[in-house]
Formats: C-alpha cells, structure tokens, sequence
C-alpha cells in the first residue's frame, strides 16, 4: 500500500516540541514497519506565519514571502526527518522526481514546499499523484470537510464522504467567504480530481487517528471517493 500522508503545520508544529514530533514521527515508522510504502508533506506552522509576517512588514512581496515559507516547511521537514531515524532520506525532496526515487529505494520520503504560489496542500495532492498513492491523508486541525468554515459559521455541516467534484465545489464556496478557510485548498482540491486519489481528511492532532485510518480505513473525518468508484478500498493494512 502506497500512502502519502499530509500533516499541517498547525498539528505537528503549533509550537515545537519534540515529544509531539516523536509521536507522529512514530505512527510514520510504525506504518513503514507495516509494509506501508510512505511520502510525507510537511506544513509550515508557527515559525512559517511568524517569518512572513515580519517579512510582509518589512514589504517583501509574495514571491519572497513564499520562500520564506518554502523555507520553513522543509525545515519542520527536516526535524522530522531527524524524528524518524534511519528510515527516511537524509534531506527533504526538493522535487516530485526526488521524492518518487525515494520511494522506489523503499525510503520514507520527507518533503516541505516546491515552488511558490501554493501550500503544501497541493504539493501532497501533486506528489501522491507522481508516485500513484493508493490513498492520501491530510492530518489537519479541523476534524474533516465542512459545508462552511467551522470557524465562522454555526450551520456548517460535516461530510463523511463526497466525490472529488463535489470537494472541488464545497472548497470554492468556503474560499468565496471571506476570511473562511478550507482544511484543503483549491489547487489542491482540483489535483485530487485530477488524478483521481482516494482522499482522507481527518483530525490529525492526535497521530493515533492517522495509524488508524490506515490501518482500518476507519477515522471519523471525511471521505474523499474517486468518481464512478463506490467500492470500498481492499488494501487497509488490517484489511
Ligand atoms: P503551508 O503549506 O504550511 O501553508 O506552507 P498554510 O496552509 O498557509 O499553513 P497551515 O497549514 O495553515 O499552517 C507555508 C507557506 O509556505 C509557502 C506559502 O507561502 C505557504 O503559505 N509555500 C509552501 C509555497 O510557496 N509553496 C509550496 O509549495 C509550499
């Protein structure tokens, strides 16, 4: 089973601390002990905000910004690759092509941000649809996709599941609202339709819930399902 798993800034590094580094760098091992053949995006966090944010008062321009904040994903990129010992590669891919070799030499292939003008969102949609993964998670710190930002409107909706258009759909809707913010973005929501990767988005502030949800396909957040594809995936680790 090939899995390329997503964990934001904001749940692997809302500060650093190193024993939550350690345990999600665990449930990573844990899964590659399993057979699990595994990518992992890194996001930005704290330090990737704080850095833009004197930037951008320093008027740097969004390109700039972006490279600060490439910067700082493959440096949590690099602290949990130091997390995880012998296992992964030495240093972040810096590009698909990388990560995909890493794979093939049966590595866990680390990986922070590519190219500006996106998030680390997309470049996981884009790296598990070069490497062909069975399965995408995003460990975020919203418990799945809602109908409207959880934040900031009281009817939103939790979905367990929906195709990758209506992902698509329900992603634009919460970027028109302003100040809303998705658990995934546009870009990658559209690269995930694209490429028709089946799609998990879950709480990932406890790393239990990731080992679970690839273990078992069980996690309590939301389904993404490829279109046309209503079959329930057979290659859970426990399955
Ligand atoms: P993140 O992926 O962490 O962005 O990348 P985010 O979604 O804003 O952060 P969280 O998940 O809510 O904490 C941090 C920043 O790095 C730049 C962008 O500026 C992004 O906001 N970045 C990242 C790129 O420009 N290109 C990339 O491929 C990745």
């Amino acid at each position: 089973m090939r899995v390329v798993l997503s964990i934001g800034g904001s749940v692997l590094v809302p500060d650093l601390d190193a024993d939550r580094v350690a345990a999600f760098a665990s449930v990573v091992n844990g899964l590659a002990a399993d057979g699990v053949t595994l990518g992992v995006v890194v996001g930005g966090g704290a330090i990737a905000r704080e850095y833009i944010g004197a930037a951008r008062s320093l008027r740097a321009n969004e390109i700039e910004l972006d490279g600060l904040g490439i910067a700082a994903t493959r440096l949590n990129a690099r602290l949990f690759i130091t997390a995880l010992g012998g296992r992964a590669i030495p240093s972040p891919a810096t590009d698909y092509e990388a990560a995909g070799a890493a794979l093939r030499r049966g590595d866990v292939a680390v990986m922070g941000g590519v190219t500006p003008g996106q998030t680390t969102d997309a470049v996981s949609a884009a790296v598990a649809e070069y490497v062909g993964a069975d399965l995408l998670v995003y460990a975020t710190s919203v418990p799945g996709v809602f109908s409207a930002d959880p934040e900031t409107s009281a009817d939103a909706r939790k979905f367990e599941r929906l195709s990758a258009g209506d992902l698509v759909d329900v992603i634009a809707d919460v970027e028109m609202s302003a100040g809303a913010s998705a658990p995934v973005d546009l870009l990658a929501a559209k690269l995930i339709e694209r490429s028709g990767t089946r799609t998990i988005v879950l709480d990932g502030t406890d790393p239990e819930r990731i080992e679970r949800a690839v273990h078992t396909g069980e996690h309590g957040g939301t389904d993404v399902v490829p279109e046309g594809s209503n079959d329930e995936p057979t290659y859970w680790v426990d399955g």
